[in-house]
This record gives structure tokens, C-alpha cells and sequence, in this order.
């Protein structure tokens, strides 16, 4: 079997579109199985810069077919938009492939996820705003409408209407608010969107399905990362999906022992965007330096992602939690021209050592980082073509996080372009 999860191991961002893309040029499916149009990955071929939100990173590679599965909730009218983005670059998007499985989000998803955020206050999540978490929502409590709903305008028109109905409630009793949602207006927006999107809908499980059983090398991306996971990550700032390797086997519609191996992508050091504790922030001039350094600001809302040094115990916690065969260490250029780099090896607790992430968030927000430090290097790394090449501090550097993690790091990146990426190991 030639499956590889390609997983973000700390907070999102950590490159994961830029591996995905450089996967599959010897890939022959690349699949999306958890999230929406909240996650944003940035792909550099050449001078072209493309951020995919939606669509599958391997669309840039012809002859792909690039799956949207069951478990994604998918925005139509961004998707439209991101095809036509794509287009206008000549980019063939005719090998596409949504799940009939899939959940929708309407714009009332995305109304009372900025609705919700504004009633949290101060403890608001720093959501995206694309509707996730209402979508999510309405998924689990049954009655979300699907893709397979949308094709069919008779039953669509069954489905949305009790929906208005009742987010028309929401708005109105909860929030206080006058302006209500029209059927109509949603419901014929919607049945466009359907005639526009009907050739790529498909019953993706099978496809995915057939493809592995023909041995053919299929690619699962992962959007967000570890520590955004609904259940694993630092809850309740998260997502409302399941970003860990597992999330895979329900949101592309497999059984778990179709994925062979699973990457894990690992930023050189830490970011977040959105609210919560982050033990090794640094709030001062080195953040802002790597912030600057690393061009760290989000793709999907354009607000500065909070930065601090290499967390061996996050990245250790996604080793397990994921089954992390591998590591693609991605930026390592950004910390060049640092005399000294820091790694968190244990937090400390009080007088206790912590070794493994907490669940509880209190308890997160009173541990110190342990750090290790080690000497920094000068050269720029991003024409670096071989791991030879690189200079000794920055090898310490990546044997200093496999000792740590307990996972090699079979590819390094050193740069945003597809060509800056150095194999030490293939991964297919
Ligand atoms: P994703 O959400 O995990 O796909 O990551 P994003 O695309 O949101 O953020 C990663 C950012 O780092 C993007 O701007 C990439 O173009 C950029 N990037 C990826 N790898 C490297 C690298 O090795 N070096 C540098 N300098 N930038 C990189
Ligand atoms: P990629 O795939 C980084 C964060 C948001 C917020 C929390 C919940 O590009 O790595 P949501 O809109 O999902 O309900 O927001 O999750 N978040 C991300 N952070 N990268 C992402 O995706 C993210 N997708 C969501 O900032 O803190
Ligand atoms: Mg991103």
C-alpha cells in the first residue's frame, strides 16, 4: 500500500500545503477528509504563489484526482471562487471529486459563528468565521443538509426550510437581532450553486477506495494541526474536526489500515493564530523577529500568528496521538541569524516536571517552558540543496528534535518554493 497521512502536528500553519503539493508530483490522489475553507495552504511553484482553502493541494499537479471527503464541510461559494481563481491561472480543475456525504455551510453557519465569537467576549476563540463550528454543529445534532440533499431540489427545499426557520429563532430570541434569513433568496443562491457544482459530486469513499486497492499512491491531507483537534487539541480552543490521523479514516470513508504511513509536519518553532495558553510565546522582540522573518500572518484572515520557540512536548504529544512515522521539518530558513536557538524540552508545573501535555488548560497556563539552548547559525539556507550542505548548528539543530520527539526528520524545508526541499528519506 503506497497511503501517506500528511498530519500538522502543532497549531496549523506548519506547511503542510507546501508538502502536499510537493508530494504529489509522484502521487496519483490527494485527499481532504476533515475542515473547510478555514484552513488555508500557501503552494510556490516557480514565481506563482496560489492559497487553496479549500480544493485539494495537489491541484496544481496534472492528472491528480483531488478528493473533497465526507467528512469536510464544504462552502460552495468559496469553492466556486477558488475554481475560478485556479482557472484564470490555467489550472485544469476538471479532476475534482466532492463527497454526496459532505455538509454544507449556509450563511447562517457563518452569521452565528461570528454571532457566537462576539457573545464569547473576552474568551472568544479567534475563530476564522467561515461557519465551521455552526456547521459542525448542526452535523452532529442531525440535521445538517449534505451534499446529496443539495442535488435534489425537492428534498433541499424540505431540509433548508425548517433550518431558516430555526436559525431565524436563534438570531432573533437569542441575539436580538432583526435581520432574518430568507428562504428564498438562500434557497435559489443555493440551487445555482448546485447546477455549478453537480459533475464533480461522487461517491469519493469508493473512489479513494478503488485507488488504493489498485496500488496507487494516495495522499491524505491534513488541514489544521494536532493541537486544533476537537478532542485532542487545547480545548475549547480548537477547531470543531478532527485534524489528527485518525480524522482520516471517517472524513475520507476508509478503514484505518489503508493508511500505511503518517507525516507529520512540524514547523522549526511554534505559531498560533486565535486565543489560548502557549507556553513557549515569546511576546517580545525575538517573536516579532521570527514573525517577520517567517512572513508569519494567516492566509484566511490575514492576522499576525503568535510565534515562540521549538515545543518538543507538543510535537512529541502529535508523534503519539498521530502514530508519526516521519517528520517534514518545514522553516528551518526562518531561524537563520539567531546566535542561540531555543528548544522547550518539559514545562515546569510549580515545583513539578511536566513531561506530557495537559489536558487542562489552568494547568497549561501555569507551566514555565525547560529550555535547551543551542548555537544559532549565520548562512542563509534557502539554495540549499542537500542535507550536507547544511551547516552543522542547524543539523544539531534537527538531531536535537529527533532525539526529543523519537521521529526522524526525513525531509527539510528551506524555503516556501516547491524546489526548496531537501529529501533525506523518500517518503513513497
Ligand atoms: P499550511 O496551512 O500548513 O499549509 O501552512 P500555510 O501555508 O498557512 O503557512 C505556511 C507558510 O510558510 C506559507 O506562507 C508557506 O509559503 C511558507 N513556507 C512553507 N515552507 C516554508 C519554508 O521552508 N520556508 C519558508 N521561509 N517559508 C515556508
Ligand atoms: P491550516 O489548515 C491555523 C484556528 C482558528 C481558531 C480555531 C477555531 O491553514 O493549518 P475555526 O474557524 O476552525 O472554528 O477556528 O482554529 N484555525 C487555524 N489556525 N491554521 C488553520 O488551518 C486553522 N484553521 C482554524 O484561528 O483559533
Ligand atoms: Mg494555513
Amino acid at each position: 500500500m503506497k497511503t501517506v497521512a500528511v498530519v500538522g502536528s502543532q497549531w496549523g500553519d506548519e506547511g503542510k500545503g507546501k508538502v502536499i503539493d510537493y508530494l504529489a508530483t509522484q502521487a496519483d490522489v490527494v485527499v481532504r477528509g476533515q475542515g473547510g475553507n478555514n484552513a488555508g495552504h500557501t503552494l510556490v511553484v516557480g514565481s506563482k504563489k496560489f492559497a487553496l482553502r479549500l480544493i485539494p493541494s495537489g491541484v496544481l499537479n496534472p492528472n491528480i484526482i483531488n478528493v473533497i471527503g465526507n467528512g469536510i464541510v464544504f462552502d460552495p461559494k468559496g469553492f466556486l471562487e477558488e475554481i475560478e481563481m485556479l482557472n484564470k491561472d490555467d489550472i485544469d480543475t476538471s479532476n475534482i471529486k466532492i463527497s454526496d456525504r459532505a455538509h454544507v455551510v449556509f450563511p447562517y453557519h457563518k452569521e452565528l459563528d461570528g454571532l457566537a465569537e462576539e457573545a464569547r467576549g473576552d474568551n472568544k476563540i479567534g475563530t476564522t468565521k467561515k461557519g465551521i463550528g455552526p456547521c459542525y454543529m448542526d452535523k452532529t445534532e442531525r440535521s445538517g443538509i449534505r451534499i446529496c440533499d443539495l442535488m435534489d431540489k425537492d428534498i433541499f427545499e424540505k431540509k433548508l426550510r425548517p433550518q431558516i426557520e430555526a436559525k431565524n429563532k436563534i438570531v432573533k430570541n437569542i441575539y436580538g437581532k432583526e435581520e432574518l434569513f430568507d428562504f428564498d433568496t438562500i434557497y435559489n443562491e443555493y440551487l445555482e450553486y448546485a447546477e455549478k457544482i453537480r459533475h464533480y459530486v461522487a461517491d469519493t469513499s469508493v473512489v479513494v477506495y478503488d485507488a488504493i486497492k489498485a496500488g496507487k499512491k494516495v495522499l491524505f491531507e491534513g488541514a489544521q494541526g494536532t493541537l486544533l483537534d476537537l478532542d485532542l487539541g487545547t480545548y475549547p480552543y480548537v477547531t470543531s474536526s478532527h485534524p489528527t490521523s485518525g480524522g482520516f479514516s471517517i472524513g475520507a470513508g476508509i478503514g484505518p489500515n489503508m493508511i500505511k504511513d503518517v507525516v507529520g509536519i512540524v514547523k522549526a518553532y511554534t505559531t498560533r493564530v486565535g486565543e489560548g495558553p502557549f507556553v513557549t510565546e515569546l511576546d517580545n522582540e525575538i517573536g516579532e523577529r521570527i514573525r517577520i522573518q517567517g512572513h508569519e500572518f494567516g492566509t484566511v484572515t490575514g492576522r499576525s500568528r503568535r510565534c515562540g520557540w521549538f515545543d518538543a512536548v507538543i510535537v512529541r504529544y502529535a508523534a503519539r496521538v498521530n502514530g508519526l512515522t516521519s517528520i517534514s521539518l518545514m522553516l528551518l530558513d526562518v531561524l537563520t541569524g539567531f546566535d542561540t536557538v531555543k528548544i522547550c524540552t518539559s514545562y515546569k508545573m510549580g515545583d513539578k516536571i511536566v513531561k506530557e501535555f495537559p489536558a487542562s488548560l489552568e494547568d497549561l497556563a501555569k507551566c514555565e517552558p525547560i529550555y535547551e539552548e543551542l548555537e544559532g547559525w549565520s548562512e542563509d539556507l534557502t539554495g540549499m540543496e542537500t542535507y550536507e550542505e547544511l551547516p552543522e548548528n542547524a543539523k544539531k539543530y534537527i538531531a536535537k528534535i529527533e532525539e526529543l520527539v523519537g521521529v526522524s526528520v526525513d525531509m527539510v524545508s528551506v524555503g516556501p518554493n516547491r524546489a526548496q526541499t531537501i529529501i533525506r528519506k523518500n517518503i513513497f
